[in-house]
């Protein structure tokens, strides 16, 4: 469903919002809460972001979303500002959408930028006001973030705090914050809820399911939501793994075992795995709180989780390496896609940057090619060679491995690149080219969980997961 709001005109009492931290989350949530009527003041410490945004720029790569940064600055109810004066000053509703990254050497959460932005905010606030955890957090968070921010803000406990969990997904980051399959609302008071529902009228007008909660549950859906995708895709991935000790082959696998409503196909696509910056952080934070708590046993099964999934990309090292005769050493592999996902110039824990630099390491001549992560890959692996185009990095290719199921390399024509690769010889990591097509052009075609005979199955496509 696509619903036009550019006619949105600001309603009478609805409360000035800020937002702040402007990566990913934070940025899509102000321009759109902008777009859906609402006077929204985003900030970050980053005066790059904020001045990038202001002038009508995306930093990142996400369909849709300029489009929308433009009709929203057109408004005139959308602006940006390093100043938390200002924010406190202006803001009844402030949603704080700063990261929570890993920390380095634990798996815990780093929550010092949450913890910054909700006392920097607090100690300015003096007029009753909601301050909206959207950050994914360790359990317990908001309870003490509330004493921390009650205990610093002049107005003491007429601060209230409440959280309010994202499920948006990149790529789809427009169509699930304006049109969420749910919201949750965790909540300590009346007021909370009242200002929570006033904030999301127009989101709850359409009809969208709405839960209200405590807090600890709004944070304990978000990282459950992340923990069951991820344990949905290793689950394949580990069917796969028993695939290839009995010749069967799990793309069937997969079409039979989503026919079952009960289970569904949808986050059980194999192949290489899960990345970015959510799934693989979150599991892991959430069996580091899970242990400080004393209930480390119920989520250990996420330790295994993410076992499996590693162990897909050095599956696929093996796969190449077994391609190209049995070393690595000295052959040239033309590696498609970096980025975690399609539509996405996202390189974090991307398990395509991982097997190019895996490839790298065992001494292979490594060339890569993304469409849009070429630029944020090169920065974090500035050993590997870039190319900058699907011809260029085909061209003398010994092995072919696809990393990330861009269209570009699922249209590509296998008889065009036969003729610019040095040997027909294909790793379709992502179960995303067609494999007949292939073998027709004379690749010797190889994917993780299928026999190397196997013909073209193709997995069925949710139309909510298709980029419009
Ligand atoms: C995820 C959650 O979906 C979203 O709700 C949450 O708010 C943030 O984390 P995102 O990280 O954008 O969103 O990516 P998602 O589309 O969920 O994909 C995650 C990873 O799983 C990707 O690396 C993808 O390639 C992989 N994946 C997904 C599979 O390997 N198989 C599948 O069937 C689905």
């Amino acid at each position: 469903m696509v619903t036009h709001y550019s006619d949105a005109t600001p309603h009478i009492g609805s409360p000035r919002m800020t937002v702040i931290g402007t990566g990913y989350l934070g940025a899509t949530h102000a321009i759109c809460m902008a777009v859906l009527g609402f006077e929204v003041l985003g900030v970050d410490v980053d005066p790059v972001k904020v001045d990038a945004l202001a002038s009508g720029r995306v930093p990142f790569f996400e369909p849709g979303l300029p489009e929308k940064l433009r009709e929203a600055l057109d408004t005139g109810r959308l602006r940006f500002t390093t100043s938390f004066d200002e924010a406190a000053a202006f803001g009844d509703v402030h949603f704080i959408c700063v990261g929570t990254p890993q920390q380095p050497g634990s798996h815990a959460a780093d929550m010092r930028y949450v913890d910054s932005a909700f006392s920097e905010l607090a100690k300015r606030i003096t007029r009753k006001a909601l301050l909206v955890g959207k950050s994914t957090v360790p359990i317990g968070t908001a309870a003490r973030l509330t004493e921390l921010v009650q205990s610093v803000s002049p107005i003491g406990s007429d601060l209230e705090l409440a959280w309010n969990p994202e499920f948006l997904r990149e790529g789809f980051a427009v169509e699930d914050t304006l049109h969420p399959d749910r919201l949750v609302f965790g909540v300590a008071s009346e007021w909370a809820e009242s200002e929570l529902r006033r904030a999301f009228r127009p989101i709850l007008d359409e009809g969208t399911p709405l839960v209200i909660a405590d807090t600890a549950t709004a944070e304990l859906v978000k990282v459950a939501a992340n923990s069951f995708l991820a344990t949905k895709i290793s689950y394949i991935n580990a069917m796969a793994e028993v695939c290839e000790a009995t010749g069967a082959d799990v793309n069937l696998l997969a079409t039979a075992l989503s026919l079952d409503d009960r289970i569904g196909g949808r986050f059980l696509k194999p192949g290489l795995g899960f990345g970015g910056g959510c799934l693989p952080k979150d599991i892991r934070a959430f069996r580091a709180r899970a242990e400080e708590l004393g209930v480390g046993q119920a989520v250990s099964f996420l330790a295994e989780v993410d076992a499996i999934n590693i162990r897909r990309r050095t599956r696929t090292v093996d796969l190449v390496r077994e391609l190209a005769g049995g070393r690595l050493n000295g052959v040239r592999v033309a590696a498609l896609g970096a980025a975690f996902k399609p539509n996405s110039d996202d390189v974090r824990d991307a398990p395509a940057l991982d097997v190019a630099r895996l490839l790298y390491l065992e001494g292979a001549i490594v060339t890569v090619y993304d469409p849009e992560a070429n630029v944020n890959a090169h920065r974090v692996y500035p050993d590997l060679d870039y190319a900058d185009s699907l011809e260029e990095v085909v061209t003398g290719a010994e092995v072919v491995v696809l990393l990330t199921e861009w269209d570009e390399f699922r249209v590509a024509d296998p008889f065009v690149l036969g003729d610019l690769v040095a040997a027909r010889r294909v790793v379709d990591g992502r179960h995303a080219l067609d494999a007949s097509r292939y073998r027709e052009a004379g690749w010797e075609y190889r994917a993780l969980g299928r026999p190397a005979v196997a013909a073209t199955v193709v997995l069925a496509q949710d139309a909510r997961d298709a980029v419009a």
